[in-house]
């Protein structure tokens, strides 16, 4: 089994993970020191959002220099570092690839708008406005350009100019700087709105489609600039270059417009599994956090992954683009325990966000301290990602151990804030962090988890969540109880045919649950997994 099949991954945001030289910015020297507590958690790999040059207009996804490391992070030395020491404790670490534009400030870029050589056509440029297409971040997808005259296409900021996939000499420059990492040893890529590569040729107009919000972007069916045929072809052909090395692994982040594309998002393993390894799937990211959400959408991904295609699921439920989960649960604390269950008790690969295993919250600023340009542009049907991109909280110190001089972004001082720090989880045995760690390690002790597709059980309440996977009798059973009252299940609708189940774990470790008679009693709000 390849690592990327049944691994935990931890997304680090940069910026606030940990600052080591005190500006304020969390940087390599902070991550590298903090090693030893990711590697704690038990997770297999860390994802990095970008550390590349960037005059930071979108905090990193606007490259200006694929081959540097922007000095606000450390220094290529820095990353070099960090590569060998995650790797000396086990840890493989992907990196944030962001292809489908680069940054105006990128020297490709200017040598485009001044036509030079086989830069000419590196971006995609037009006499005229060929089309409707609108910019994610505000107002229309093209800029007119006055060195050359022409207008240039950028889905999201006019800083951050689309790469034209379509030309060959453009793509394997592009695919040169994906080397220029494997060559140092990265494990993967987390591909950034990566089904966006391949434009419609002719440029066609996006048809109107009711949104889920008023921004029109959203207003759009995205048929001609995301999700063609050429992305797929262009996709297959950046797997190929990562097959020319060993056990690396490409994670695709799938833009979907309204609240799900399931299929949309699976075909981008590929037919063949010729594409990418892995897919994010984000409906759970948009719909209401309920059981009867989850299931549906836990069962289709399954359905859309199956084992006997060798397809891997990909789980996850924030990051740092929407409000975190247990925020959007309410900030309710039974409910995050009950998600880190549904997150990391899955076949597939399980991605956390920096802080989920606290259950850090996200909150939002007011106006005039936002950063986000989405939130400096469309405050306030959409307050930016500020609140998600708060950070991390180690200990009691100044700044919550972050840095020791004003942060870039306010740490969260919510009023139970000490009781989000790594600093008071470590001391008692039945917080979030200690659940995080059994979870893992729970996951980690039990091949029929990786081994079988979830059989999920229809002879519960809706409000509650019951699936298993069993694999030659040995079986692991999950059932999180998300309704207001206790409620008894029968262990043999949730896992038919199995013996000798009993809980190997509760979400609450000081509330205790048996089994009796073949039946558990849980009450509101609490979840067990079992095992036999
Ligand atoms: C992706 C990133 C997001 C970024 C956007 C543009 O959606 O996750 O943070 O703003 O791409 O690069
Ligand atoms: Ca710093």
């Amino acid at each position: 089994m390849a690592w990327y099949e049944n691994a935990v991954i931890y997304q680090i945001y940069p910026r606030s993970f940990q600052d080591s030289n005190s500006d304020g910015i969390g940087d390599l020297k902070g991550i590298v020191r903090r090693l030893p507590y990711i590697k704690s958690l038990g997770v297999d790999a860390i994802w990095l959002s970008p550390i590349y040059k960037s005059p930071m207009k979108d905090f990193g996804y606007d490259v200006s220099d694929y081959r540097q490391i922007d000095g606000i992070f450390g220094s290529m030395e820095d990353f070099e570092t960090l590569v060998a020491e995650a790797h000396a404790q086990g840890l493989k670490v992907m990196m944030a690839m962001v292809l489908n534009h680069s940054s105006d400030q990128h020297p490709w870029f200017e040598k485009s708008r001044s036509r030079e050589g086989k830069y000419t056509d590196f971006y995609i440029w037009k006499d005229n406005v060929p089309n409707n297409w609108k910019a994610c971040f505000g107002g229309s997808a093209w800029t007119f350009d006055q060195k050359r005259g022409q207008y240039y296409l950028h889905s999201f900021l006019k800083e951050q100019p689309d790469l034209n996939w379509h030309d060959e000499v453009c793509r394997n420059t592009i695919f040169d700087e994906v080397r220029f990492y494997l060559d140092k040893g990265v494990d993967g890529f987390r591909l950034d709105v990566i089904n966006a590569v391949g434009k419609d040729p002719q440029l066609r107009s996006n048809p109107f489609m009711f949104g889920e919000t008023p921004r029109p972007y959203d207003m759009q069916n995205h048929i001609y600039d995301r999700n063609t045929e050429y992305t797929h072809e262009y996709i297959r052909q950046l797997r190929s270059v990562i097959e020319e090395y060993d056990d690396r692994a490409l994670l695709g982040e799938i833009m979907i417009q309204g609240k799900s594309q399931m299929e949309q998002s699976a075909s981008y393993t590929g037919q063949n599994n010729d594409e990418l390894q892995l897919c994010f799937e984000f409906s759970m990211t948009k719909k209401r956090l309920n059981a009867q959400n989850l299931r549906k959408t836990a069962k289709t991904w399954y359905e859309l992954n199956p084992l006997d295609k060798g397809k891997t699921p990909c789980w996850v439920l924030s990051n740092h683009d929407v409000p975190r989960a247990i925020t959007r649960a309410g900030n309710s604390e039974s409910m995050g325990r009950l998600l880190a269950v549904y997150l990391l008790i899955q076949r597939g690969c399980s991605v956390i966000y920096f802080g989920e295993e606290l259950g850090l919250q996200s909150k939002d600023f007011p106006r005039k301290e936002i950063q986000d340009p989405l939130g400096k542009q469309y405050w306030p049907i959409m307050k930016g990602r500020d609140a998600e991109r708060r950070p991390m909280q180690w200990d009691y110190s100044p700044n919550m151990g972050f840095s020791d001089s004003k942060p870039w972004l306010e740490p969260n001082y919510s009023r139970s804030w000490r009781h989000l720090t790594v600093e008071w989880q470590e001391h008692d045995r039945d917080t979030m962090l200690a659940l995080y760690r059994k979870l893992i390690a729970l996951r980690k002790s039990r091949a029929e988890i990786g081994l079988a597709d979830a059989f999920f059980c229809s002879g519960v309440p809706s409000s509650v969540l019951a699936y298993s996977f069993t694999k030659d009798g040995r079986c692991t059973a999950v059932i999180l109880n998300m309704s207001r009252k206790t409620r008894t299940i029968r262990l043999d609708t949730v896992a038919p045919g199995v013996s000798g189940l009993d809980v190997a774990l509760c979400t609450y470790d000081r509330v205790n649950i048996a089994v009796r008679n073949n039946e558990i009693s849980l009450p509101a709000g609490l979840g067990v997994v079992l095992t036999n």
